[in-house]
C-alpha cells in the first residue's frame, strides 16, 4: 500500500511529524508512507479554478494517487490547528479528493490525553459532504505525553503502545483493500466529483 501521511501543524518541532516518521520506518515492509507538510500551503481563500495556487493542486494530485491518507492531529484548544483546517478546506474546495479515500487519524499531544477531542473533531470534518472520506471506524491512536514518549533514535518507547499502534496498522491496510474492492463494485454508480464552482454552475 502507498499512504499519503499528513503532518497536522507548522511547527519545526513536533511529536505529530515524531509520530509519522516513525510509522514511516516501523512499517516500511508493509506499506510506503509519504510525510507531506501543509506549512507549504497559503491560509485559505475563495479563488476562481484557475487561480488554485499549485501547492494545492500538488496536494490534490498526492492524494489522489495514494491508496489512503493518514492525518496525525495535535490539539489546540481542544480542537484541529488552523493549518490543517485551512488544508483540508483547500481540498473540500477544489478537488474534493478525500471523498471515497481510506483515511486513519492519529494524533499527540503534550498532556494525557493524546489530542481525543481533536480527534473527533477531525472525525467530524472528514465526514462533511465535500471531504466524505471513508474514515477507519473503531479505532483511535492516542498518544499522550508524547514530548517523552520517543527514544533517542525516535521509536515509540512503550511496548504496549508500540503494539497497539502495529493493531491499528495493519487494520488500515485490510480496511483500504475493502473500501478499494466496494468502490470498485460500485463504479458504475459513483458519481464524477466535480469542483464546487462546477457543481454551482450545473
Ligand atoms: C495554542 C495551543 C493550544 C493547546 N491546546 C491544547 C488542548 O486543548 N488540549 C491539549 O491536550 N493540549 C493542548 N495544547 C498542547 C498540545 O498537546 C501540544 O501542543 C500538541 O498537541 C502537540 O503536538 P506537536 O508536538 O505535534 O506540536 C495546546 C498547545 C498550543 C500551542
Amino acid at each position: 500500500m502507498n499512504y499519503l501521511a499528513i503532518v497536522g501543524t507548522n511547527s519545526d518541532v513536533s511529536t505529530n511529524r515524531m509520530l509519522l516518521q516513525f510509522m514511516k520506518e516501523h512499517f516500511k515492509d508493509e506499506a510506503q508512507i509519504e510525510l507531506y507538510e501543509i506549512k507549504q500551503l497559503p491560509a485559505f481563500y475563495e479563488v476562481e479554478e484557475s487561480q488554485v495556487p499549485e501547492a494545492v493542486d500538488a496536494l490534490s494530485t498526492k492524494i489522489q494517487q495514494a491508496d489512503g491518507v493518514i492525518i496525525a492531529t495535535p490539539e489546540y484548544d481542544h480542537a484541529i490547528p488552523a493549518v490543517l483546517k485551512s488544508a483540508l478546506e483547500w481540498i473540500s474546495y477544489t478537488s474534493q479528493a478525500l471523498i471515497d479515500k481510506p483515511v486513519l487519524i492519529v494524533g499527540a499531544s503534550h498532556g494525557a490525553l493524546g489530542s481525543s477531542r481533536a480527534q473527533a473533531q477531525l472525525r467530524q470534518i472528514l465526514y462533511s459532504p465535500e471531504l466524505a472520506a471513508r474514515l477507519m471506524p473503531s479505532s483511535e491512536f492516542l498518544l499522550g505525553k508524547s514530548q517523552a514518549a520517543f527514544n533517542a533514535k525516535g521509536a515509540l518507547i512503550d511496548a504496549d503502545k508500540q503494539a497497539e499502534l502495529d493493531e491499528i496498522f495493519r487494520e488500515f491496510v485490510l480496511f483500504t483493500g475493502l473500501i478499494t474492492k466496494l468502490l470498485s463494485n460500485k463504479a458504475g454508480i459513483k458519481k464524477d466529483k466535480k469542483y464546487v464552482w462546477q457543481t454551482q454552475e450545473a
